[in-house]
């Protein structure tokens, strides 16, 4: 499973990329505005940190401004993935950019028959929202099985790019279902380390080996 981090934070995306567990980044129009950096600026920087795909969303809602827009941003670097709605005219978008060789996610997914249309349209990434899904009352990862099983059944080369992960828990299930990628902030990634059972073992032959009052080297 690829791991990208949800984030427009440099430092943060820094310090994953140095873990070796960073594939990729993406953005929204809400990260970037919580990072209060310039939008093309530091798409420009998230690239040169990351080698993966990086997606950076237009804001447009007619087909031809998504185009302008796209245009912009696909000169930024050769790894800028472009983040398209999945509405009719996002989906247009989808199709002339993948024919053109330029990576989309098609981002805002929230059922089964959005992701078909997606892949459809020749989609790289397919990103249905798992926690804002549950925030309603549905089951994230029911879409996200349905979705795996659609996309088996024809052999679609759509990434399934699970979004909105909230917790640790939200990764595992994507990943024993067989989603593509994951993309979950920072903070969520660093909880994957953690388990009691860890900090406690340390702690513990911490303790015995200050006994032996030795040291290494
Ligand atoms: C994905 O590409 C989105 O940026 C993101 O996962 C949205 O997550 P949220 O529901 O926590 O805002």
């Amino acid at each position: 499973m690829k791991f990208f981090a949800d984030t427009a934070e440099i430092a943060e995306i820094r310090d994953l990329a140095a873990t070796g567990l960073l594939d990729g980044v993406t953005t929204n129009p809400s990260l970037i505005m919580k990072s209060g950096g310039n939008f093309i600026e530091t798409v420009r920087e998230i690239c040169s940190i990351c080698p993966g795909p990086v997606s950076a969303e237009v804001v447009a809602l007619d087909h031809a401004e998504m185009m302008r827009e796209a245009e912009v941003l696909r000169k930024i670097a050769d790894n800028v993935t472009i983040k398209v709605p999945l509405t009719p005219d996002g989906l247009k978008t989808c199709k002339a950019l993948s024919d053109d060789g330029t990576m989309v996610n098609v981002t805002l997914c929230f059922s089964a028959a959005q992701a078909l249309l997606a892949a459809k349209a020749g989609a790289t990434f397919i990103s249905p929202f798992v926690g804002r899904h549950d925030d309603v009352g549905f089951n994230g990862m029911d879409l996200i099985a349905d979705i795996r099983l659609i996309y088996d059944n024809y052999d679609y080369a759509t990434q399934i790019l699970v979004a909105s992960v909230r917790h640790p828990m939200h990764v595992v299930e994507a990943a024993r279902i067989g989603a593509d990628v994951m993309t979950a902030p920072p903070k969520i990634i660093h909880q994957l380390f953690k388990h009691p059972l860890t900090d406690s073992g340390i702690a513990a032959f911490l303790k015995d080996w200050q006994a032996t009052g030795q040291t290494i080297g």
